[in-house]
């Protein structure tokens, strides 16, 4: 058991969160599964198209799992207007107490949450954003590094520096948003200082989470050398998976091709359906480097159990090398 302050606020018995996942992959399926397996689950409010779907997913989350879970909205940066204080009020009127943001600032956000007795998290990437997430009233925040999948900053710093920076930063409990996949991984973040850990590729590879079949097995035979970022010429960094179509794209950006050459080529349905198709010829897939790590597709429960499992085992061994030194 890792009692932290992340399992005491959140009332878990983990301290192991799902992230975010877009495209659909946060099914309620997979985060009432993440909840009942004693971790944190977490909807992703902008896999609905209104409020009113967020509400109903809510709804039958709570159908699944009567653990906590939390509601995650991505602050996007696009031109298209989303009405993100609906999401956060019917979220709250649904008695959903547990919000995640990411993007940017959630700052016009925090109070409407600590008004209703709600904690806040905040995704950030460098220490004086972990700074100002703090100052604005933030209660936690998790760091996303360099290994993480979705949009790692470009300043292109690791876990085993970014977390401990965040954890000197600031008073409030850090999550490592990067790079973990199993026990071992687990307690190198405790180690670092983190109170607990977000997953999203592990998770992506449950059984519980609607990715394509076709794409769970070709994501079963990569390594951890077939990640690479894309998207830093257009000011949106993104960790994918490696194909000759997403080096097509990086060779259009580096070669300094404007908006116009590369938009049409990322945004097209075939991009946008590859989840749902297990198409991967003209997907730009985001996956973390702990894709090289993960080889199975199995229950949540599983995956949790595991990890913990490995994570107490790990302890006893740094206990008996810490024993041996003493000899
Ligand atoms: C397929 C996929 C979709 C994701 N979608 C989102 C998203 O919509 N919003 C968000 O904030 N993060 C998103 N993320 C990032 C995750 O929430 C999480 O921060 C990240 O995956 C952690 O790193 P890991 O992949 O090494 O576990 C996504 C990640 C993956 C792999």
């Amino acid at each position: 058991m890792f009692k932290t302050r992340i399992t005491d606020l959140f009332g878990i018995k983990h301290p192991i969160i799902q992230g975010p996942l877009g495209g659909g992959l946060a099914s309620v399926e997979l985060v009432a599964a993440v909840s009942n397996a004693g971790g944190l689950g977490m909807i992703t409010a902008l896999n609905y198209g209104s409020s009113q779907e967020l509400r109903d997913a809510i709804r039958q989350t709570r159908k699944l799992t009567d653990k906590p879970f939390a509601v995650n909205v991505t602050l996007l940066p696009t031109m298209r207007r989303i009405p993100y204080e609906e999401y956060f009020k019917a979220a709250l009127d649904e008695g959903v107490r547990i919000f995640d943001t990411s993007g940017r600032s959630p700052e016009e956000f925090v109070p409407m949450v600590k008004q209703a007795g709600g904690l806040f998290m905040h995704k950030v990437g460098m220490a004086r954003h972990a700074k100002t997430a703090e100052r604005v009233g933030c209660d936690v925040v998790s760091v996303v590094c360099f290994e993480s999948g979705g949009h790692p900053l470009p300043n292109d710093v690791g876990a085993s520096v970014l977390i401990p920076a965040c954890v000197d930063a600031v008073k409030i409990p850090v999550v490592q948003a990067a790079g973990v996949a199993d026990g071992r991984g687990l307690v190198a973040a405790l180690a670092l200082g983190a109170e607990g850990i977000l997953m999203g590729t592990r998770f992506v590879m449950s059984e519980e989470c609607p990715f394509h079949p076709k794409l769970k097995e070709w994501f079963s035979h990569l390594t951890e050398n077939d990640t690479m970022l894309v998207h830093r010429a257009i000011n949106n960094n993104e960790r994918v998976v490696r194909t000759p179509f997403t080096e097509k794209i990086l060779a259009l950006e580096e070669s300094g091709a404007g908006l116009d050459a590369i938009l049409p080529l990322i945004s097209g349905e075939k991009v946008r359906s590859a989840y749902v198709t297990g198409d991967t010829s003209n997907a730009v897939v985001t996956a973390g480097q702990t894709v090289g790590l993960i080889h199975e597709v199995l229950p949540v429960r599983e995956i949790i159990e595991r990890m913990m499992a490995e994570a107490e085992g790990v302890m006893r061994k740094l206990k008996r090398i810490n024993a041996n030194a003493r000899e």
